[in-house]
């Protein structure tokens, strides 16, 4: 919320300027975020609140509201719109943290660790459901319908992710389908949102979408660095889960299509030892073969495609901020 602390204040300082243009509007968002989850019992007030006690990036609803403003005026749908579409984000984290078996997210402990992986998915199902709730209160049933699928595709590419775990020979198609569907699919319908309801051309609302998508593709790929290299401390939630819970992310997958069958089998056989004993190992492999760059530089190509996208609007600080996020995503420790 707006007037939690901030332990990693550089990155927030770093967002605020870039998002200038609607921090009012974001705090109102907070605020209705806040009164939303308001709840009479103790034990559900806590846990609602929990999640949003500490400031996360609030990245998804600043998309929506950035692209309403590029396009148009930001009205009371945008608001409303943009808390819902914080809200999926995060029960999409705490059933996440669930399923990476994380310790530690927005610099608190998670709802797994403090009370149980039972409270998670309820409090999931909990922020999901008022989610839909809020959003079917709007006039027109666009922004349920759409929020509708793009959380039915998220859904999707964390089955598809999970389905994944363990397997060395994931393709870098399928690496890129499951990060489109987890993570680009709810940056897409926020931008999709953020135009449609300011009222714009159904062609340059499309094109703010693919802006949405390309740049969640390379926010993902930039956190699976993260995961890989991060601070903890910095980006305030447990990290190495990928390497823990065996997932092939980018780098790995670079490395790996670039070895002979020896060298490749070596590889498999360090992403198959327990974690402690090889994350070391495959660390220095990652670094020392050039892979991590070149996913970052990936990752940084994507981002500036993104960019591209936002040709179609006039000039303005809206659409200056939503370049600065092009930038942002792919060079940021947290
Ligand atoms: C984390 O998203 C989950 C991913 C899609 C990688 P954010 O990094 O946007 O999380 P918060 O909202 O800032 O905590
Ligand atoms: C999760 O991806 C994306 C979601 C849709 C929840 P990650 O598992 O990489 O996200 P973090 O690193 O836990 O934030
Ligand atoms: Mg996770
Ligand atoms: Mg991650």
């Amino acid at each position: 919320m707006s007037q939690a602390p901030s332990v990693d204040a550089g990155i927030q300082q770093r967002l605020a300027a870039l998002l200038a243009p609607i921090l009012p509007d974001l705090a109102e968002v907070d605020a209705r975020l806040r009164a939303e989850l308001r709840n009479d019992d103790p034990f559900v007030n806590e846990l609602a609140q929990h999640s949003f006690r500490m400031s996360g990036k609030r990245l998804r609803p600043a998309l929506l509201l950035l692209t309403a403003r590029a396009v148009g005026e930001i009205n009371d749908d945008h608001r409303t719109l943009a808390a819902v579409v914080e809200m999926i984000h995060t029960a999409t984290l705490v059933h996440d943290d669930v399923l990476d078996e994380a310790e530690v997210r927005r610099h608190v402990a998670t709802v797994n660790a403090r009370w149980s992986n039972q409270t998670s998915v309820l409090l999931g199902d909990y922020l999901f459901t008022h989610a839909f709730y809020l959003a079917s209160t709007l006039e027109t049933t666009f922004g349920c319908r759409t929020i509708g699928r793009a959380t039915n595709i998220v859904c999707e590419g964390e089955l598809r992710q999970t389905a994944s775990s363990g397997d060395f020979s994931l393709s870098r198609d399928d690496y890129f389908a499951i990060v489109e569907a987890k993570t680009a699919e709810l940056t897409a319908c926020a931008c999709l949102l953020g135009a449609h309801y300011a009222g714009a051309d159904a062609s340059v609302a499309e094109e703010l979408q693919c802006y949405g998508r390309e740049l969640g593709v390379a926010f993902q790929i930039a956190d699976d660095l993260l995961d890989l290299e991060g601070d903890e401390q910095a980006a305030g939630k447990s990290l190495g889960t990928d390497l823990a819970n065996r997932k092939m992310t980018l780098p790995l997958i670079t490395l790996r299509d670039r070895l002979d069958d020896a060298e490749r089998n070596r590889l498999m056989g360090l992403f198959e030892e327990p974690i402690v004993e090889s994350q070391a190992a495959l660390l220095e492999w990652l670094a020392d073969s050039g892979a991590l760059q070149e996913a970052r530089e990936e990752a940084a190509g994507i981002a500036a495609a993104a960019v591209a996208r936002l040709d179609v609007l006039a000039d303005s600080p809206a659409k200056a901020a939503l370049a600065g996020l092009g930038q942002f995503v792919v060079k940021r420790n947290a």
